[in-house]
């Protein structure tokens, strides 16, 4: 690690899903690698305790005129090597995605609760992962949780193979361009025995069909099927619509928000569930069920910090 900074500080209580111990601590910048309109930061995090797919860090670059840290998903780690893929949309992510190999960011996390992988693997159905833009930034982890996942308990040899599909959508080649850290993970699954094809679409068809990912969705998705789903919440809304109209099929969706403390404490990421219990997203999110978000039928907006 550069620098010789504090290594941990402060511990945080409140692991996510997978246990693990969140704290805030400094890292380092060992790759700032531009994907076409995004940009992938890998850092070495001392201490850093393993993200459950879905979980998030609050990221703030160590010389910030940011005041707060900016909630971003984990997309690949290797122990202590952790990966983040960021849209440079404002302060916060531009400042992260101009930095050199070298300075210094904290780090809190792995934060929230993440993907079940039981529950998306459950059943005969396929799994299924739907993106739109940088919301394909949890999904290599996720992919690379799945084929460890097969690699330890291979699916019985007279059971059809399974199947993990991916759908992605973009708004240009550019962006599309975030597709890429997927397929190392897509091959890790392939060589687990289980089969991962995908469709990659754009708005201005400079990639794949001229057409948004929801599109895609009703070519591919079928009764049975298991889905991990993440975008902005325009994109939500419209792939609940088209998964009320097909039988079987459950989802589970990782909302974003603005997020202040990112631990639970300022509650300014609550959203109302369809029971009309209200959530934060940091905490008991971002990833939520269909049936808690959504009545069926009803695709109105979570009251509160959904963006
Ligand atoms: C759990 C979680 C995981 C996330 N993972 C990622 C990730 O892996 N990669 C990534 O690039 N982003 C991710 N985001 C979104 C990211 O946190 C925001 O883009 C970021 O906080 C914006 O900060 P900023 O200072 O750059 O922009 P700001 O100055 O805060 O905002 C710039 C403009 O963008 C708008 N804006 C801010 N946040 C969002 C948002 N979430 N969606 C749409 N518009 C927004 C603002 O209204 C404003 O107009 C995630 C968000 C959540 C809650
Ligand atoms: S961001 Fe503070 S409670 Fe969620």
């Amino acid at each position: 690690m550069a620098g010789g900074a504090p290594a941990v500080w402060p511990p945080v209580a409140g692991a996510g899903a997978g246990g693990a111990f969140a704290a805030r601590c400094l890292g380092a910048v060992v790759e700032n690698r531009s994907l076409g309109s995004l940009v992938w930061l890998t850092l070495e995090v001392p201490g850093w305790p393993g993200a459950v797919p879905g979980q998030f860090a609050m990221l703030q670059a160590r010389d910030s005129g940011c005041f707060l840290g900016r909630p971003l998903s984990v997309s690949a780690q290797y122990g202590e090597v952790v990966s983040f893929m960021i849209a440079p949309i404002g302060e916060g992510t531009r400042e992260l995605c101009a930095l050199s190999v070298g300075e210094q960011v904290w780090v809190l996390g792995p934060l929230g609760n993440g993907f079940d992988l039981d529950l998306l693997t459950a059943g005969p159905g396929r799994t299924v992962l739907v993106g739109g833009g940088v919301g394909a930034a949890p999904f290599p982890l996720l992919l690379s949780a799945l084929a460890a996942r097969y690699q330890q308990t291979p699916p019985p040899a007279d059971a059809p193979k399974p199947e993990v599909l991916v759908l992605l959508g973009f708004r240009d080649a550019s962006q599309a361009c975030g597709a890429g850290p997927l397929a190392g993970a897509a091959e890790e699954l392939e060589a687990a025995g289980v089969s991962c094809p995908g469709e990659v679409a754009t708005e201005d068809g400079s990639i794949g069909r001229p057409e948004r990912v929801t599109e895609t969705m009703w070519r591919q998705v079928r009764p049975g099927d298991r889905l991990a789903v993440c975008g902005p919440w325009p994109m939500i809304e419209g792939v609940a619509k088209v998964c009320a109209c097909i039988p079987d099929v459950q989802v589970w969706y990782s909302l974003e928000a603005g997020m202040a403390c990112g631990v639970g404490s300022c509650h300014g990421c609550v959203v109302t569930l369809a029971d009309g219990s209200r959530a934060r997203v940091c905490r008991e999110g971002p990833v939520f069920s269909s049936a808690a978000l959504f009545d069926r039928g009803c695709f109105d907006a979570p009251a509160g910090g959904a963006s």
